[in-house]
């Protein structure tokens, strides 16, 4: 070691070097949050929009999406009182509806709830009180689309995506999955086009009003039932949980069934 080749010497080299990596590495996150921030809402837009059939990666383009996006109106919903907030009681609760995450609150005692274990029936745990919906409008006011955001454990994690109706709030337009970690070629197959393509035109409730959608084992037959995935019968049976939980009475169902009435 030369004289100039001391411990302290090198200590401080080292010091400066992981001083200049973190701002680099901090300034690379501050600068680039807003493009990510961009991505993700550009993301989530795409999937909603595919769950109302009106995107196709292979097809649109991503300077699309924004145009196609702008006919959906996002509203929120009081889950527990199945009706839409208004924008003053959105604002008096102190939520931005442009940066509201309803995944993110699920941690906040103010704007989520636990659910018991009779209702968890899509294994959740917690949801939101609140609930981002997104809907289109025809030139009338008339409802033509409505998406809601849906999500349950599947086999080996709880599974996050879109149910698009129609205006009758019962007939389904499309389900679409943007986050799950089920196996793919087994329970990742709930995002494959043909599976999806089982969907459309199914109604959600039966005659007594209950849920009738449903995901079964086999075929499926009649105007609820979809056909499982083979080897995915749990993944499967997640699907059908969180069909039954969503739109059901304790979630969804009783906004649903107003808004199919009017
Ligand atoms: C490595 C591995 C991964 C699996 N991943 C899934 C899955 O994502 N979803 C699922 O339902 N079943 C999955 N299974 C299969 C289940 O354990 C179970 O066998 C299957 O759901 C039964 O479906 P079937 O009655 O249609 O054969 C996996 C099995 C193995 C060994």
């Amino acid at each position: 070691m030369s004289s100039k080749d001391t411990v302290q010497k090198t200590l401080v080299v080292a010091f400066l070097l992981c001083v200049v990596c973190s701002i680099l590495v901090s300034g690379a996150a501050v600068i680039l949050k807003p493009t990510q921030d961009a991505n993700r809402i550009l993301d989530r837009n795409k999937n909603i929009l595919s769950a109302a059939g009106l995107y196709d990666p292979a097809v649109t383009p991503d300077s699309e999406v924004t145009e196609l996006f702008s006919r959906f109106t996002t509203r929120l919903v009081d889950i527990n009182e199945g009706r839409f907030l208004e924008a003053d009681e959105v604002a008096a609760l102190g939520i931005n509806i442009d940066n509201y995450d309803q995944r993110k609150v699920i941690t906040d005692p103010s704007l989520s709830e636990a659910l018991s274990k009779e209702d968890d029936l899509a294994d959740v745990k917690r949801r939101a009180l609140y609930q981002m919906v997104y809907l289109v409008e025809d030139q009338n006011g008339e409802l033509e689309t409505i998406v809601l955001p849906v999500s349950g454990y599947g086999l080996w994690g709880i599974l996050y995506g879109f149910m698009a109706l129609e205006g009758d709030a019962n007939t389904v337009k499309g389900l679409s999955f943007y986050e799950l970690k089920e196996t793919p070629g087994l329970g990742a197959e709930v995002r494959n086009p043909r599976w999806r393509a089982l969907w459309p035109g199914k109604k959600v409730f039966a005659e007594d009003g209950e849920v009738g959608l449903t995901v079964v084992k086999g075929a499926g037959a009649g105007e609820h039932e979809v056909d499982g995935l083979s080897g995915a019968t749990l993944t499967s049976r997640g699907v059908a949980n969180l069909v039954r939980y969503w739109l059901g009475d304790t979630a969804f169902g009783p906004l649903l069934k107003k808004l199919g009435n009017s």
